[in-house]
């Protein structure tokens, strides 16, 4: 069969290229994809979000399943376009992936399926939002923009000047545009946080190894929040119980409560974690892989994609085989440009692809990237996800850098310690 992949990050090259192992496909087209994408895969220059020409685009080229990466052609109704033209489509339906693009909604599902996660008050003035904030008790806020602003609609504030700083940039300055018209005032939680992904149909849930990302730009958990500077999977903080507890008290009343709104989700949950000393609670829910969770989850899964991708449209992943991993863990290094998460310059060639390639373990997807006359150039403010395998996570941790070592452009820069918190979690477990 012929797959259409829609996209252009590092995730979607990760899609693409575990899509293409599958025997079942003769070929995989991305759209628009990246200078990753056009090696692995085949580029097509349609925009994501628009759907009367990728529908046009799967008929004349036989397409018969799309998998949908990001989440702003899901929210727009991709997987409702693509059904009504008789295209089989993987992800949510436009309005199940409103738990990602509206945070009140996500919130609302929460409650009612009685899932531990922050208390809330919802906003659609700032005037009330700022008497509010001055009757609380000091201490710290998180301010949310309700709609899709690209990660950034977050502040997380430790005073009351700060809070109302960030309610005023929302919904006052529209910082976020109509994403902003609406928003919520959490208690702020503290602990680590995970990612514990699972696919669902629906019907039946099949949760991923748990993974962790690094939002943070700089070294430390310092700087401003990015997109991620990179991640690792499979990740201790979550253990099997606590995996169990989070499929039995978050993933399966969630999906229960969206059917019970006739909202059936169908896709990937992601639930964004915090594990605070009172239990697992759910920051938000994305509708969607997790980028750059993605990318070491996809490298260590050895069960074809497109067998998880059709049970799930089909609604019969009841009759999958467990999923079968890789047991070596898995380091992503996000490489990026001078300049992000702010502005940044595009357009400087790459060098050293070719060597890290050779790397054993090692496979780099390409997240910002585009070919100028047969030169890889940097394109984004993330650039490239460095991924290894190895037999430990120290391990990983080293054969990635080592491939990132290889790797330049004028500007370029990543994360030193990707996976450390990791490294450390197992040494002090392993002392005592
Ligand atoms: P979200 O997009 O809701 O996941 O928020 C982005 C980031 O903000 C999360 O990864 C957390 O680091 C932080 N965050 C969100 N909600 C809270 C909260 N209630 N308490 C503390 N930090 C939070
Ligand atoms: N890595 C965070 C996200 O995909 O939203």
């Amino acid at each position: 069969m012929n797959v259409l992949t829609l996209g252009s990050g590092g995730r979607e090259h990760a899609l693409a290229w575990k899509l293409a192992q599958s025997p079942k496909v003769d070929k995989v087209w991305v759209a628009p994809g990246n200078a990753g994408t056009a090696i692995d895969a085949e580029n097509v220059p349609i925009p994501e979000n628009d759907f009367p020409a990728l529908i046009k685009f799967c008929k004349e080229n036989d397409v018969s399943l799309v998998v949908v990466g990001p989440e702003a052609p899901l929210s727009a109704g991709a997987v409702d376009a693509f059904a009504e033209a008789g295209i089989r489509a993987f992800g949510p339906s436009k309005k199940a992936a409103r738990i990602e693009g509206s945070k009140i909604f996500c919130k609302e599902v929460l409650n009612k399926a009685l899932v531990p996660t922050a208390r809330a008050n919802v906003f659609d003035s700032a005037e009330d939002a700022y008497r509010y904030i001055d009757e609380s008790e000091p201490g710290g806020f998180v301010i949310k923009a309700d709609g899709l602003a690209a990660g950034k609609g977050v502040a997380v504030a430790s005073t009351k000047a700060e809070a109302k700083e960030a309610v005023k940039r929302i919904a006052e300055d529209r910082a976020f545009g109509d994403a902003g018209s609406r928003f919520l005032i959490e208690e702020r939680l503290s602990g680590q946080e995970a990612s514990v992904l699972a696919i669902t149909d629906g019907r039946t849930i099949v949760t991923l190894q748990p993974a962790q990302d690094h939002k943070a730009a700089y070294d430390g958990d310092k700087g401003p929040n990015t997109g991620g500077m990179g991640a690792y999977c499979p990740a201790s903080l979550v253990d099997d119980e606590k995996l169990a507890w989070i499929e039995e008290k978050v993933l399966l009343p969630t999906v229960v409560e969206m059917n019970r709104i006739d909202a059936k989700f169908k896709g990937v949950l992601y639930a964004g974690l915090m594990m605070t000393q009172q239990g697992p609670r759910v920051l938000e829910y994305n509708a969607r892989f997790g980028d750059p969770e993605c990318q070491p989850l996809l490298s260590r899964l050895k069960t074809d994609l497109v067998d998880i991708v059709e049970a799930t449209v089909d609604e019969k992943l009841d009759l999958l085989e467990p999923l079968e991993w890789d047991p070596r863990p898995a380091v992503c290094v996000v490489m990026a440009s001078e300049g992000y998460p702010g502005s940044y310059k595009k357009g400087a060639p790459i060098s050293g692809l070719e060597e890290a390639a050779k790397l054993p373990d090692v496979k780099v997807f390409h997240a910002g990237t585009k070919l100028v006359d047969g030169v890889v150039v940097a394109n984004g403010g993330r650039v490239l996800d460095v991924v290894a395998l190895g037999d430990t996570v120290a391990d990983a941790k080293r054969k990635a850098y080592e491939a990132v070592s290889k790797i330049s452009w004028e500007g370029s820069w990543s994360r030193t310690d990707i996976a450390d918190k990791e490294i450390n979690a197992v040494r002090n477990k392993r002392v005592e």
